[in-house]
């Protein structure tokens, strides 16, 4: 398989907001409806924030690492989908993670995106919860299996 046109690189919150906002603000808050006021949120300071950007530079994906070992926000941009970019940056996101040595990772994936998750080695650890209007399951990373 080839590798996918994608770079993926560590981006510096609050000076790349704007890069890390031109995605996540058409997918989560325009696609999913998710309000901006919990789209945005506290831990956006402190994560390790990821980018993922076309050869030409344009960001095409999103994804943020809290030190809880939490993933979260992955979004692609819908043009950009099923075409590695949510694999490079995931795999990027475990890899910072497994390097600094954080809890095992974990995530809440919405119920739609398990399988995708589930590919990438998660498994289901918590019933079905609602979110910003969205069906949820908690995942992690199973590591000895
Ligand atoms: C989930 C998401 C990040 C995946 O990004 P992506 O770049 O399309 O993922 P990839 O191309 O790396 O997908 C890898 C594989 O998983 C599959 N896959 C991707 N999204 C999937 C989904 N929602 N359900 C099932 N399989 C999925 C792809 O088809 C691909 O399989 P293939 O190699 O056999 O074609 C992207 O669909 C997205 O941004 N969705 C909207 C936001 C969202 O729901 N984020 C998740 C919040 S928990």
């Amino acid at each position: 398989m080839n590798e996918p046109a994608v770079s993926i690189r560590q981006a510096h919150w609050p000076e790349e907001a704007a890069a890390l906002r031109s995605v996540r603000t058409p997918v989560f808050v325009e696609e999913q409806r998710v309000p901006p006021d919990l789209e945005w949120d506290d831990h956006e300071a402190t994560a390790i924030h990821l980018l993922a950007e076309a050869p030409d530079g344009e960001p095409i994906g999103a994804a943020r690492l809290l030190s809880s070992g939490q993933i979260g926000r992955m979004a692609v941009l819908k043009s950009r989908r099923k075409a590695g970019v949510g694999t490079a940056l995931l795999g990027a996101a475990l890899e910072i993670a497994r390097q600094k040595g954080l809890p095992t990772p974990f995530l809440n994936a919405q119920v739609s995106a398990i399988a995708f998750y589930r590919r990438m080695g998660f498994s289901e650890t918590g019933e079905e919860f609602m979110e910003a209007g969205i069906a949820h399951r908690r995942m992690e990373l199973q590591q000895n299996g």
